[in-house]
């Protein structure tokens, strides 16, 4: 073993355009990565579909997937595929959580919940395993079904909630008869309501426990009519509209209350695991009160914390991800240090650690308060409060591999705002810059790369040909740098072969550890 030491810059959804459409990432000034790529051995990584375990490369990458296959050197199939393996070999309709969930609404005649988010992004769910659950759901002899739509528009153009809607209700609609009844009962924008993360917020939790389990909010006839009557009162893109609650004649469609059953049906567990804590959990639950808490049987779509065991009911496996890279230095000796901020501070530990929320003996992990506001009001975001901790980090001398996360390409991308993400990229440079300096004087090695595309492309052309803002990831390839005064080559640089998961072998090979054997190629 050598005695490097290495650190790794992930810029979170900063990828590289090929339609140079809102290319904010070309857009910006960036000095320090200009001068890297003219002096650094440099190639691109595949972050998408295939390169990360995703069903199709028309599946764009997301930061789930990304940072675990950072992480792990390895591909696993990922939740949107392993759900629908499960869908379609009938493994989940045979489950004993499927079927206890069922019963229990057969035996108490009482209704079947659904929460999730309402869109194929395929991020953290997807509309068809909705609706396959709710023909079965009916084939069983259940007779009510609620819907708890949470929109999207993050990973889906930014108002395309009717679309999802009118898919949803037309679908019930075949299904409704005399014995059947389903209908959507409440649901909100995905970043107002319920679909908070690593506890940035949880208020957005409690309102989402108010609407959809109490039937408490503003009501309306239908999603449809909530959707377009808070658009023209807000203005809002779809992740950003208000809770609603479907009523009639003054009564909300469907509470949920004792003897239910609720299946959270987002595979993926980020943003999952606040609201499953509030079904789950006991006496002990703090977070906000909840009232009477209903007498449910509640499962989530996969078990989203291996640690925790978050949910504690579930209806499909995730994936088993062994022999991470955090594992593999913690058995060598070597110490890992962790830091971002709150909004992205999950991504760099528990998915970087293959979705385990307990650190490693002798890792340690920093979280940074993230602002609690939409992040095209604050673009530079903590990068500058990153960079301070990074230093610090350094110059501790205690660390052999330190990690980051700076979130702004793709927290601000996501809001759709071109000036503000150009502020965020900018940001993101001025960062390293700052970084790289004292990292030399230390002896680092570092490696600076990308989740997955979303500041470079904040714009798309519809079917129709007509240009519309872009909030969703891109489907680009990412940037690989490696800055040493150690001189490194990378093997076929020009060859697009490698993938994110090429990231950790060549972790290893600078430490001159040895790859356990499942993992992908080093690129050095
Ligand atoms: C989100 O959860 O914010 C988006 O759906 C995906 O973004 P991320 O994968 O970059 O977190
Ligand atoms: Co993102």
């Amino acid at each position: 073993m050598s005695n490097k030491k290495v650190i790794l810059v992930v810029m979170d959804g900063i990828g590289i355009s090929v339609t140079h459409l809102g290319d904010a990432v070309t857009e910006a000034n960036t000095p320090t990565l200009d001068r890297l790529k003219k002096e650094c051995p440099y190639t691109t990584l595949k972050a998408h579909g295939s390169a990360v375990g995703l069903p199709t490369d028309d599946d764009m990458g997301n930061s789930e997937v990304g940072h675990n296959a950072l992480g792990c050197g390895q591909i696993y199939s990922q939740g949107a595929k392993l759900v629908n393996e499960s869908i379609e070999s009938g493994k989940m309709f045979a489950s004993e959580t499927w079927n206890e969930l069922v019963n229990n609404v057969k035996t108490k005649s009482s209704t079947l919940h659904f929460i999730g988010l309402l869109s194929d992004g395929n991020v953290h769910s997807n509309i068809s395993h909705l609706k396959k659950m709710i023909a079965k759901a009916k084939e069983q002899g259940a007779a009510k079904v609620r819907v708890h739509v949470l929109l999207d528009g993050r990973d889906v153009p930014a108002t395309s909630a009717p679309i999802y809607i009118e898919d949803l209700e037309k679908c019930m609609a075949e299904l409704n008869d005399a014995t059947f009844d389903a209908k959507i009962a409440s649901g909100g924008g995905r970043m107002k309501v319920t679909m908070d993360r690593y506890q940035a917020d949880w208020d957005m939790v409690k309102l989402g426990w108010e609407t959809h389990v109490k039937g408490e909010g503003r009501q309306f006839a239908n999603a449809l009519e909530a959707v377009e009557t808070l658009r023209n009162e807000t203005g809002a893109i779809d992740q950003d509209l208000p809770a609603f609650v479907i009523a009639e004649n003054g009564a909300p469609v469907g509470k949920i209350v004792d003897g239910d059953s609720v299946v959270l049906f987002n595979f993926r567990g980020d943003r999952a695991i606040e609201l499953s804590m509030a079904f789950d959990g006991g006496d002990e639950f703090t977070y906000f009160d909840r009232g009477a808490k209903p007498d449910v049987i509640y499962a989530g779509m996969l078990e989203y914390d291996g640690d925790l065991h978050i949910p504690n009911k579930y209806l499909v496996n995730p994936p088993e991800i062994k022999d991470t890279m955090s594992e593999v230095l913690e058995k060598a000796g070597l110490k890992s240090y962790a830091v971002s901020e709150t909004q992205k501070y999950g991504h760099v530990t528990y998915f970087w650690n293959g979705n385990r929320s307990e650190k490693f003996a002798s890792e340690v992990w920093k979280e940074i308060p993230s602002d609690k506001v939409s992040f095209d009001q604050r673009p530079w975001m903590k990068s500058a409060e990153i960079t301070d901790d990074l230093i610090e980090a350094i110059k501790s001398e205690k660390y052999d591999f330190i990690r980051c996360n700076f979130p702004n390409g793709d927290m601000v991308g996501h809001t759709g705002s071109m000036d503000a993400t150009i502020i965020g990229v900018e940001s993101v440079d001025l960062g390293l810059t700052r970084l790289l300096k004292v990292a030399e004087e230390y002896g680092y090695t570092v490696l600076i790369t990308a989740d997955h595309g979303n500041a470079d492309e904040m714009l798309e052309k519809n079917k129709k040909g007509e240009i519309n803002v872009r909030t969703a990831h891109s489907l680009n390839r990412v940037p690989f740098y490696i800055v040493s005064k150690d001189k490194y080559e990378i093997k076929d640089a020009d060859s697009e072969k490698y993938g994110l998961a090429n990231v950790a072998p060549t972790v290893l090979k600078i430490f001159g550890i040895e790859a356990p054997a499942c993992w992908e190629d080093s690129m050095i």
